[in-house]
């Protein structure tokens, strides 16, 4: 386990919409070497890149059509080795974003499987016999190729499935996930992540990391087996190397796949929802119940239940992620005000594992619901546009004219600088969070973890070693006998004694800790 995930937190960059350098619209590598030192200043020293590499764009760059090349509209291979080297000597460690799954249909090893003439990638994809034919519960495209068979999707029609096999192959057509010509797909992904490895990455995000293995058992038992040849690879060759998985179930991912740590995501069912998202997440109307929204009737107990049944089975093997957002999900702003995010980035930070910050979230950048889309991207788009810094010329994202921007600026949107200027804002609160949680052991991603209350209620309070946090998230200050609630965040003694970091106005006598609406609260024992 790379002991540097201990401290780590980590800042997610979508390379189109950071920050462009050389006036074409599109953020670029350059771009986020140059604003290294805004990141390490927030509190981040640690970053995911998504994909970075050649592609036609269909799916954003989730489409590879060359995994050893970076996309010339972010720069050079040479661009981001420069990036791995500048970030770490500043203590930054960088994952790209790997996809395993699938390529685009125009990556060399798809267009060589596609011809009638077997060859070294016939194999590479999984193919029918028969130029009409598939089976149910997969996609499968035909007429694009001469080869005498069709192709199975893994996500969009662009993202032609890599063969990784079949669990219990059915069909003549399908091989065993341990037929060699599958292991040899296994080991083609591997001299991928070799390759940037040497080259100085420190990990990689999975992409559908579960995905791998198709009509694979309820336990996922084949992909888990690829996941921990690659984590025994890791282990011995590069021991400091992180993995992340897109899985969001952490005890398959973590415990049985060897992840160091999986996401803790909304596009499946848990507990993430009920604390920043509980609606209909795509446009949906639903009342909005999130245990964060301040008028809202919702309860931590219900994250709670999904959350540390989780937490205990796989706190002493890797790390849980939560994150702000990501390049798939609505912003939280979609239904936060300023002073719920307050509280809800102020707990996610102080909570177990290793938490990780959509660009932008930290300034409270909001989702654009009537954006066109935009590169695949459909109800994704309004939570990729471009990073929002001062109020110079396209917020000072890129001097190029408006109309050639990757997306447009949110003009009414809020910037970085303002955020800074204000000391009450939302990323002042995340940098002092951010700040204390590298302070105190207490709060690295491994130390202890103790629910003291998270019953049906507004008010959450956890232990975190020597730390005691108490969160308030609705209108109505709340009073209470800290002895009886079992708090004692102090030592105990008469006399008015100050919490370590407040957000609102907390007042603690020594007995009694008043919470006003929408509060948070870090005590340390005396
Ligand atoms: C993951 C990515 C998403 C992409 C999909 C296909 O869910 O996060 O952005 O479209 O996989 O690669
Ligand atoms: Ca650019």
């Amino acid at each position: 386990m790379p002991n540097w995930l201990k401290d780590a937190v980590f800042y997610e960059i979508y390379p189109q919409s950071f920050y462009d350098t050389n006036g074409d619209g599109i953020g670029d590598i350059p771009g986020i070497i140059a604003k290294l030192d805004y990141i390490k200043d927030l509190g981040c020293n640690a970053l995911w890149i998504n994909p970075c590499y050649d592609s036609p764009f269909k799916d954003a760059g989730y489409d590879v059509r060359d995994y050893l090349k970076i996309a010339p509209r972010y720069g050079t291979n040479e661009d981001m080795y420069r990036l791995f080297e500048t970030a770490h000597s500043k203590g930054i460690h960088v994952l790209l974003d790997l996809v395993p799954g699938h390529t685009s249909e125009e990556h060399e090893w798809f267009k060589a499987s596609g011809r009638e003439a077997r060859n070294k990638y016939s194999d590479r994809y999984i193919w029918t016999d028969f130029w009409i034919s598939g089976i149910a519960g997969h996609p499968y495209i035909g007429g694009e190729c001469e080869r005498n068979g069709t192709y199975m999707l893994n996500f969009f029609k662009c993202q032609p499935a890599l063969n990784y096999g079949f669990f219990n192959p059915t069909e003549k057509w399908q091989k065993s996930y341990k037929d060699p010509a599958c292991v040899a797909t296994q080991d083609a992904l591997m001299d991928v992540m070799r390759f940037w490895l040497d080259n100085g990455c420190d990990g990689f995000r999975v992409d559908m990391a579960d995905s791998l293995v198709k009509d694979d058992d309820k336990d996922k038992t084949g992909t888990c087996s690829i996941w921990r040849r690659i984590r025994e690879m890791l282990d011995k060759d590069y021991p400091e190397a992180a993995l992340v998985s897109e899985w969001s179930n952490p005890k398959q991912a973590i415990n049985s796949a060897g992840f160091h740590m999986d996401f803790y995501l909304d596009h499946v069912e848990n507990g993430y929802n009920t604390l920043l998202r509980d609606y209909e997440t795509w446009g949906g109307t639903k009342e909005d119940h999130s245990f964060f929204k301040k008028d809202g009737d919702g309860d931590v107990g219900r994250f709670l239940k999904d959350y540390l049944p989780k937490y205990e089975a796989t706190k002493k093997k890797g790390y849980i992620s939560f994150i702000t957002c990501n390049h798939d999900t609505p912003r939280a702003t979609n239904t936060l005000d300023e002073s719920e995010l307050k509280v809800a980035y102020a707990t996610l930070l102080t909570l177990p594992g290793v938490p990780f910050i959509y660009y932008g979230d930290e300034i409270g950048m909001r989702y654009i619901k009537d954006i066109a889309t935009k590169e695949g991207g459909y109800t994704r788009t309004g939570t990729r546009t471009p990073m929002q810094w001062d109020d110079s010329a396209n917020c000072g994202f890129s001097t190029a004219e408006p109309e050639q921007l990757y997306l447009p600026i949110d003009a009414e949107g809020p910037t970085v600088k303002a955020q800074a200027e204000r000391k009450d804002s939302l990323y002042n609160a995340v940098r002092d969070v951010l700040k204390i949680r590298h302070e105190n052991p207490s709060l690295a991603a491994d130390a202890s973890f103790e629910v003291i209350k998270g019953d049906k209620d507004s008010l959450f309070i956890y232990k975190r070693g020597e730390l005691t946090i108490v969160v308030n998230t609705r209108t109505e200050a709340r009073k209470m006998a800290v002895p009886k609630l079992n708090v004692n965040p102090m030592s105990g003694k008469p006399g008015k004694v100050e919490p370590v970091y407040t957000i609102g106005d907390v007042n603690f006598d020594g007995t009694t800790l008043t919470m006003p609406p929408q509060s948070f609260a870090i005590f340390k024992k005396a």
